[in-house]
């Protein structure tokens, strides 16, 4: 079979850039490598595999001859160009929360559901970084002793609010430290030494925002299990490109934390960082620039008498597994 061609949309974006590192790394197999953005980017290039390639403003023909594209464009752009990707022939695996609940498009982490990913009708929707980061871990746990219940507080980077929110905590921090006046134009709050609830917007009915919502939801469709009762509370943490999480997890049955260890040992994309001794656990910079999920805290519940309470403290890097890498792996299984 003849290698595809993959165009990446959004390739100058903070997700961009990684897909491109992404695709370079793991060797993905393609015969030519297409870079989309705004107008404003055309004629620019970028280097993939030692040679330059022009990125070329995105189109209605941009598709042509593409046979796998990687959108991260935002939402409105995936709406309007997905449709015509595919029209065009490619399968399109989208990072954008634009499709992620239609019932035709499969939702996958290939950790956990890689079998969906054959359902696809010509969309493939990678899941919202938060939530790829709880269940690469959750799910071995929740297939040996069904989770029940579990509770979310993020801590999450600045880098999914896209490159322009990371530079804004760069020279936010930069005019903090310099005693200068700052106005943030791209996240609605001081960013520097400060942290805030996530700038999703907030349903006035359940008080619940958006990226939180999506934690529930998209769990309930990539678990297949729309029992499991979830809560979240999600807040952006000056930090520029990995979230943590602690988790809260209720199972049917008891379970200890050796048990718990046990199963995440062996656990695909997932990397014990829980030195008690040492006082060292999953942290940001460690989970920066790589593609496993570090988990660690990992204790009873000590609220919870039934024993079936588990209380964990995990971080991944938010442009890799939770973004680009996991969407390169999605591509790989088709
Ligand atoms: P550009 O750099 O040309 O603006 P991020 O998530 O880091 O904010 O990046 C968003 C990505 O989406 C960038 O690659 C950006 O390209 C791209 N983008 C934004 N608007 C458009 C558009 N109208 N058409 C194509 N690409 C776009």
């Amino acid at each position: 079979m003849a290698l595809p061609v993959v165009a990446i949309v959004g390739a100058t974006g903070a997700v961009g850039v990684e897909l491109l590192e992404c695709l370079e790394q793991r060797d993905f197999p393609l015969s030519e490598l297409r870079l989309l953005a705004s107008a404003r980017s055309a004629g620019k290039t970028m280097t993939f595999k030692g040679k330059e390639i022009t990125i070329q403003a995105l189109d209605e023909n941009s598709f042509d001859g593409v046979n796998i594209a990687l959108f991260s464009a935002g939402g409105s752009i995936s709406k309007v160009y997905g449709p015509i990707a595919v029209k065009a022939g490619a399968v399109v695996v989208d990072n954008s929360s634009a499709f992620r609940q239609d019932p035709n498009v499969p939702l996958v982490v290939p950790e956990v559901n890689p079998e969906a990913v054959k359902q696809h009708q010509g969309i493939i929707a990678n899941p919202n970084c938060s939530t790829i980061i709880a269940l690469v871990p959750l799910w071995p746990l929740h297939v040996k002793n069904r989770i029940t219940r579990f509770i979310a507080a993020t801590y999450q980077a600045a880098s999914g609010a896209g490159a322009a929110a990371m530079e804004e905590l760069r020279e936010g921090t930069r005019a903090y430290l310099e005693g200068k006046p700052f106005t943030p134009t791209v996240l609605p709050h001081p960013y520097a030494f400060n942290l805030f609830s996530h700038n999703a917007k907030v349903d006035p009915a359940n008080g619940y925002n958006e990226e939180e919502m999506k934690m529930v939801k998209e769990t309930w469709k990539i678990f297949g299990d729309a029992d499991i009762r979830i809560s979240a509370t999600c807040v952006r943490v000056p930090v520029l490109r990995a979230h943590s999480e602690a988790l809260t997890v209720e199972f049917e049955r008891p379970i200890t934390p050796a048990e718990v260890k046990d199963i995440l040992a062996t656990a695909p994309g997932v990397r014990i960082v829980d030195d008690v001794e040492k006082n060292y656990f999953p942290m940001p910079v460690d989970a920066s620039g790589q593609g496993d999920i570090l988990v660690g805290r990992i204790r009873q519940d000590i609220s919870d008498p039934s024993g079936r309470s588990i209380q964990l403290f995990v971080a991944g890097d938010q442009l890799l597994k939770g973004a680009a890498l996991n969407a390169v792996q999605i591509a790989e299984l088709l």
